[in-house]
């Protein structure tokens, strides 16, 4: 994880350059067409509570005396649909980033914190999701460690991969250990979709004649300076996504989960994918449509046309915002304290509200008691003059 990256030259080309702005003018010109927004019924709400913790006997738990604070940063609901569906509950942990045990225990013990809490859900969650980048060079060993702490979860599991866990062995041994991706399953009147955004990269490699564990490392910085633009769907997903959806009718709900956002939050950092707007093309008719992703570190929250997209906490480590592009929807969490390994990260707890007014909500399981920034200075947002939020896509 290194944070030196964050004025790559590679990635100022990138966003300076003729071809890409013009993309970028007309992906908006299409895209965020003026009134366009998600569901009247839709609401974000900060609302804080206590909750007992999950964590009794341990010394997380003891620290914070027997009560674990927890947030719900976004309340998300959905319009009334015709057709039953009911309340339920499922869990979202990605980017452990996991070393060898003998390398780095810090990001097994975090990984294990957040399974033991799921775990502990009450009523339980229906199922894991687990977004990716569950290894830190893609090392077999790294990922048989991640399925060890996550194989402890007696739930159903589902997985997407992270760049992390890939560039090695080109995926071989995640597809072997967790199955390949795209997926779908329908689960009591919600279409679920997981999508591999991360195993397109443009062949860099080769030519300069890398060996796999320099392929890995080069994958593995922020920027990913020679993988370049490498998050993408590809076209043989997008058809799947095509034609699973087509199937489906368009004022029901859908969650799609990826690694990477499915907009274009800060390319250089891949904090995108490079075919973000056919995706949007696709999923454009869909009213109640929502995209969890990981890859990012950080609370972030947005809207593009009808589609809401929320970014969810790693385990491992708080990304910075990026330099320019943060969604002005998002309330930018608070900046971590360096010190404290547990701090700004954390998992997901999802809840599937059925009943008339349909709603996903989705709480922070972060760490710490205070999550959300009041104040610039206080969050990763605002320490560089330079730093451009993007406005609300329909209020443009
Ligand atoms: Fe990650
Ligand atoms: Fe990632």
């Amino acid at each position: 994880m290194s944070l030196d990256h964050h004025h790559d030259e590679h990635g100022d080309e990138l966003l300076k350059s003729e071809d890409f702005q013009k993309a970028r003018r007309e992906m908006r010109r299409v895209l965020w067409r003026p009134g366009v927004k998600p569901d009247q019924g839709v609401s974000i709400t900060r609302r804080i509570f206590l909750n007992r913790a999950l964590l009794a006997g341990t010394a997380a738990a003891a620290a914070s005396a027997g009560w674990l604070p927890r947030i719900n940063t976004l309340d998300m609901a959905f319009a009334q649909e015709a057709g039953g569906t009911e309340t339920f509950k499922f869990a979202w942990i990605s980017d452990t980033h996991l070393y060898p045990k003998e390398v780095n225990t810090r990001f097994v013990d975090k990984a294990v914190r957040a399974v033991k809490e799921v775990q502990g859900m009450d009523p339980p969650a229906d199922f894991l999701i687990f977004g990716g980048d569950l290894a830190q060079l893609g090392d077999p060993v790294e990922l048989q460690v991640g399925n060890e702490i996550i194989s402890e979860l007696s739930i159903n599991k589902h997985f997407i991969p992270g760049e992390h866990d890939w560039y090695l062995d080109m995926g071989q041994t995640w597809n072997k250990m967790f199955g390949q991706s795209p997926w779908t399953f329908d689960h009591k009147g919600v279409r679920f979709i997981g999508l591999d955004t991360v195993s397109r990269a443009q062949d860099f490699w080769t030519a300069r004649k890398m060996g796999p564990v320099e392929r890995m490392g080069n994958m593995a910085t922020l920027d990913g300076a020679l993988g370049g633009a490498w998050a993408g769907v590809g076209q043989e997903q997008l058809d799947f996504l095509d034609s699973t959806l087509s199937g489906w009718s368009t004022d029901r709900p859908v969650v799609i989960f990826s690694h990477n956002p499915l907009y274009e939050y800060y390319p250089p950092w891949n904090f995108w994918v490079r075919d973000w707007r056919q995706v949007h093309e696709i999923v454009a008719p869909y009213t109640k449509i929502t995209n969890l992703h990981g890859h990012t570190h950080q609370v972030l929250y947005n809207e593009i046309g009808a589609m809401r997209s929320i970014g969810m906490l790693a385990t491992s480590w708080p990304w910075p915002y990026a330099p320019e592009g943060v969604p002005a929807l998002t309330q930018p969490m608070v900046r971590a304290n360096p010190g404290d390994h547990f701090d700004g990260v954390g998992w997901g707890n999802l809840t599937f509200h059925a009943g008339d007014r349909q709603e996903v909500e989705n709480e922070y399981m972060m760490w710490r008691q205070d999550i959300l920034a009041t104040a610039a200075v206080d969050s990763g947002t605002g320490d560089n003059p330079t730093q451009v939020l993007s406005p609300r896509p329909a209020g443009r």
